[in-house]
């Protein structure tokens, strides 16, 4: 192997390159591939995720059904789990397509069906077992939440969704599903919500997904997601271009319920509640007009200046919702603003929050995770750009700073518990082009923080 390095065709310096070598030398297998991973100063469990994801893609695509993976020399535990994770992960998520929809699926006779990882050290066994959990935990949980936000809106429906969240909870005896229907949001005075649903003749759904690991003394981590599973933008309808892929503006949703599979899968000792408030917007002779003043669950009434600033409308009443749960923290995940793109583009989910401590563990989580997220601030400041000349607030509060009084728009239903704001719109899916998908964040910073939580790392 060090003659085939001499030789100096792998770059390895670039990540991701591979070599791929018939001349195996002494060892059994039929082929080596040589992998590079970038420079050693700059190696860590991210740039070991990018190459393995191109090896893994190369090995699929070849004629190799069962590869083993001889791990970089690690350091110290913790090094030895993430690189494990990392590796798992990376593996599962570059094989993950999406051709449920294509009448014939492409087949490969030869895929890749087994992957085993060498260890050199025996007394690392257990913490490489986890770190194996954990990684095909968290792949399962991205897997399902891209597959739900690939579906396209005539499929994935409000009605749909429920019915995920439904068939995840079977065999799951520490998870609870319920829906609240239409006329159980009426009771509850959810106006803004059903505002929001009147102009589609798909009916709103609120799904609650209660996973039970501790005691029920032990206050729960909330997890809020938008559940759009198509935005129009209603009577303020959108431009006609790319207006596809709002479908997948129920992306936060589709997370939260990755998110819930995969902490049962792993049997975490927390408990966590996923709220999924869902509907479609659409242009209707029902739907919201703008200036129409509609009553929140609150109480607070508000100024529907503009239908397309309909997330924030759903959200509100959800958010109002989650106090029953006495939540240890509540996190609401979104595709809430165009803004966000113009601010973070797609690198960095935006993150709001009135609790400094809480909002770094998430950035600190995001960071580990390789999801990452960037703090926004809601100073009060902002606060006046949402006032109305005729109810409690408006919908929307100019050009200036979208994402933030999108977010503090939220933080005036949020008063009573510890809350984060994770915005998803440039994060959520790779836009336009061949790449077009959801990427499945943010389920692993979420994952990460949570299994923190759980003290599980
Ligand atoms: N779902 C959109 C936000 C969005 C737009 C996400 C494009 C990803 C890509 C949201 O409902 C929306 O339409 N927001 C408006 C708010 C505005 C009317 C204040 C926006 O961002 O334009
Ligand atoms: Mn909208
Ligand atoms: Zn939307």
């Amino acid at each position: 192997m060090k003659k085939l390095l001499k030789k100096g065709d792998l770059k390895t310096g670039q990540t991701g390159q591979t070599l791929l070598s018939y001349d195996t030398g002494s060892l059994k297998a039929e082929r080596i591939l040589l992998l590079a991973c970038g420079n050693k100063k700059e190696f860590n469990s991210n740039t070991f995720a990018k190459a393995v994801g191109s090896a893994t893609k190369q090995l699929h695509e070849s004629n190799t059904i069962d590869a083993t993976f001889v791990l970089p020399e690690s350091t110290d535990d913790n090094n030895a789990y993430d690189l494990v994770r990392s590796l798992v992960n990376a593996a599962e998520n570059s094989l993950y397509r999406f051709d449920e929809c294509k009448s014939e699926a492409s087949t490969n006779k030869r895929p890749l069906k087994k992957i085993t990882l060498l260890m050199t050290d025996g007394k690392l066994k257990s913490r490489f077992e986890k770190a194996v959990a954990h990684g095909k935990a968290i792949a399962s949980g991205q897997s399902l939440a891209k597959d739900l936000a690939n579906l396209p809106g005539n499929i994935c429906t409000p009605t749909y969704l429920a019915e995920q969240a439904h068939d995840i909870k079977r065999g799951i005896r520490k998870m609870k599903v319920s829906v609240l229907e239409e006329k159980d949001m009426k009771k509850l005075g959810m106006g803004a919500l059903l505002s929001v649903s009147r102009g589609s003749r798909q009916p709103a759904k609120l799904i609650i997904m209660e996973y039970k690991g501790a005691s029920a003394k032990t206050k729960p981590v909330v997890l809020v997601g938008k559940g759009l599973t198509f935005d129009a933008g209603g009577i303020s309808i959108k431009p006609s271009a790319n207006m596809d892929e709002m479908k997948y503006d129920m992306c936060g949703g589709a997370s939260v319920l990755g998110t819930l599979q995969a902490c049962a899968e792993l049997d975490l000792p927390i408990n966590v509640v996923g709220i999924v408030p869902s509907s479609e917007n659409l242009p209707d002779g029902d739907a919201n007009k703008p200036g129409d003043i509609v009553t929140s669950m609150s109480g607070q009434t508000i100024e529907v200046l503009n239908t397309d600033a309909e997330g924030r409308l759903i959200l509100c009443d959800a958010l109002t919702y989650c106090d029953k749960y006495d939540p240890a923290v509540v996190i609401d995940i979104a595709t809430l603003t165009g803004a966000c793109i113009i601010a973070l583009g797609s690198q960095a989910s935006g993150l709001m929050s009135n609790n400094d401590a809480l909002a770094d563990d998430l950035t600190q989580a995001g960071q580990e995770s390789n999801d990452r997220v960037w703090r926004l601030p809601i100073w009060d400041d902002y606060q006046q750009q949402l006032d109305s000349n005729f109810a409690d607030m408006a919908n929307i509060g100019g050009r200036a700073a979208g994402s933030i009084t999108a977010a503090c728009f939220l933080s005036r239903f949020t008063k009573k518990y510890q809350w984060a704001h994770l915005d998803i719109a440039g994060s959520a899916w790779i836009s336009g082009g061949k790449d077009k998908g959801a990427t499945g964040r943010p389920v692993s910073l979420l994952m990460q923080y949570l299994l923190k939580r759980a003290k599980q790392l």
